[in-house]
């Protein structure tokens, strides 16, 4: 008798610590990507869905809700932020509107095998300042309906609304510049207090892109070290007397105390953007990605938290993959975030289980290239007249950022500028013979053009380029002769 008690009591407490035990597991690969679909050839959402899991990666943010990639990811029981972008914000102001936008994209997938969705995304970083208030009168609005849409289809409990936020909606004053002192931006505090108290009254999380790169692109003064996690800047000493010596640390417990000071001491925060770029600035490269990533992964599989949060925190890395049809209005480097290039290859050694150990991630599979062809300058031309012209065409539509300042392909000659731009081009235009010629300024060829740390690259096949070469070649030959 007593043997079985004892051993039922084993047993209760085995199940107790494997509880535990599962918990923190959770957390420690509690880790997320954002997957944006930005790019001229995207590699197929079967791939990247495989990819995903080849890593054990469980957690994923997209920017829409895109057919393809929801179908790619039912069944795969991966956490998903499907999101509204910010030009439908304004059309989900009205509930019914709302209550199709639910219907077609979320409880459509919500059955047995279907798509895990955990939060909706209502908008994307919607009070940026650069946006001059465009959309202050509707995300609050959009953000009910959501989320009132989702209560009354009956997933409310399980599907939370959020809107994710730049870490500009808050701020310390100048006279007290340090975490403890965080408030809310005041044009926005009367709104940012009514959402926070919506988010709350429906158990729903606060959701904010914080980027250390950001903090030091253009601003010479920022001490660089700051931005990674080593420990080597000098600390910013809050006046509580909690030392901070990595910026990130800092831009969270600003919002931690910007939230208190709200009235929402317990307020769930997740990070839905933090990452570093490779390419397109100074400080945007590879050396600086695996820097700041080897940093932070570790201190997330600690679940270290930061001073005034300690424990774990809901973290999605920005980006999954590189894509250059983004808008480079924030900087050249915007297309330049993944932490794989444009074709799922790894860029750098990145250990997302965050033991610091030296290994890549696993690489996509079964990609198919297009043909080993370059488009080149060709140096023999005689009239040079419309070179910058058409070098100007070639950038404009495809993806010349790695010649910038401090970028990789910064240090090309003249010529090797122009074939740099003429074979982004061609690939593009999945290497259509016509997209070579620049008015006999350029040619084909099988020659490897690379160079020291720059890349010619070759384009994958994708989807949405296959089949299409009659059209691309007829508009190819319009653009060039309304462009030129
Ligand atoms: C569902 O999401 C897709 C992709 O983001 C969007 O194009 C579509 O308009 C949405 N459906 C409705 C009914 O709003
Ligand atoms: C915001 O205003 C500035 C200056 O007035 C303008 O250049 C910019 O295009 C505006 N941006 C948007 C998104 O409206
Ligand atoms: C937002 O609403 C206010 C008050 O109704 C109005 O004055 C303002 O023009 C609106 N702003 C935008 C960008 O629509
Ligand atoms: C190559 O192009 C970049 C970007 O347009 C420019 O900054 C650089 O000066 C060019 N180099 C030469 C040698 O023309
Ligand atoms: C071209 O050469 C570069 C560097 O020499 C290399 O990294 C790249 O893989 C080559 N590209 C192809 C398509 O073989
Ligand atoms: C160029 O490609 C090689 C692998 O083919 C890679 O090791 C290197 O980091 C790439 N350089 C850039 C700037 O992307």
């Amino acid at each position: 008798m007593i043997q079985i008690t004892e051993r039922q009591w084993f047993l209760k407490w085995f199940l107790v610590i494997g509880a535990v035990l599962g918990y923190i597991c959770v957390c420690v690969e509690g880790l997320g990507v954002n997957w944006g679909t930005m790019a001229t050839h995207k590699l197929p959402p079967k791939a990247v869905v495989q990819m995903l899991k080849d890593n054990g990666i469980k957690k994923v943010k997209l920017f829409d809700a895109e057919q393809s990639t929801m179908s790619a990811l039912a069944g795969s029981d991966i956490e998903v932020m499907i999101a509204i972008p910010n030009d439908q914000l304004a059309v989900m102001t009205n509930y019914d509107r709302a209550k199709q936008w639910v219907k077609k994209n979320v409880t459509r997938y919500h059955f047995n095998g279907g798509v895990n969705i955990k939060y909706v995304a209502v908008g994307n970083e919607p009070f940026l300042t650069s946006y001059n208030g465009s959309f202050l009168n509707v995300t609050f609005p959009a953000l009910q309906n959501i989320q009132n849409a989702l209560n009354e289809a009956g997933v409310g409990d399980s599907i939370k609304a959020t809107v994710p936020l730049n870490a500009d909606v808050y701020f310390s004053p100048p006279t007290t510049p340090y975490p403890s002192a965080g408030r809310f931006r005041s044009d926005i505090s009367d709104l940012m207090t009514q959402i926070v108290g919506f988010l709350s009254k429906n158990n729903a999380p606060f959701t904010v892109n914080i980027y250390p790169f950001l903090s030091l692109y253009g601003n010479d003064d920022f001490p660089f070290d700051y931005a990674f996690f080593d420990g080597a800047s000098q600390p910013v000493v809050d006046s509580n007397g909690i030392q901070y010596t990595n910026v990130f640390d800092a831009n969270f417990d600003t919002l931690v105390s910007a939230l208190k000071a709200a009235g929402f001491v317990d307020m769930p925060i997740i990070v839905g953007e933090v990452g570093w770029p490779t390419d397109g600035d100074k400080n945007a490269n590879v050396g600086n990605a695996y820097r700041f990533y080897n940093g932070l992964l570790p201190r997330l599989a600690g679940n270290k938290g930061t001073p005034l949060r300690p424990g774990y925190i809901e973290v999605y890395l920005f980006g999954l993959l590189d894509e250059d049809a983004k808008s480079v209005a924030p900087g050249s480097f915007e297309r330049h975030w993944g932490i794989y290039r444009y074709d799922g290859q790894p860029k750098y050694a990145l250990d997302i289980s965050g033991q610091g150990q030296n290994k890549f991630l696993v690489p996509a599979q079964n990609v198919e290239y297009l043909a080993k062809k370059w488009c080149v300058f060709n140096a023999n031309a005689k009239d040079l007249s419309k070179l910058a012209e058409n070098i100007n065409f070639a950038c404009t539509f495809s993806d010349c950022t790695a010649l910038g300042y401090g970028s990789s392909c910064n240090s090309l000659d003249a010529n090797g500028n122009a074939s740099y731009a003429f074979n982004m081009y061609f690939q593009v235009q999945n290497q259509d013979p016509l997209a070579c010629n620049f008015q006999g300024l350029a040619s084909v060829t099988t020659q490897n053009i690379s160079q020291g740390n720059c890349n010619f690259t070759i384009q994958i096949v994708s989807s949405s380029s296959r089949g299409s070469s009659l059209v691309t070649s007829v508009f190819i030959t319009l653009l060039m002769f309304m462009w030129v």
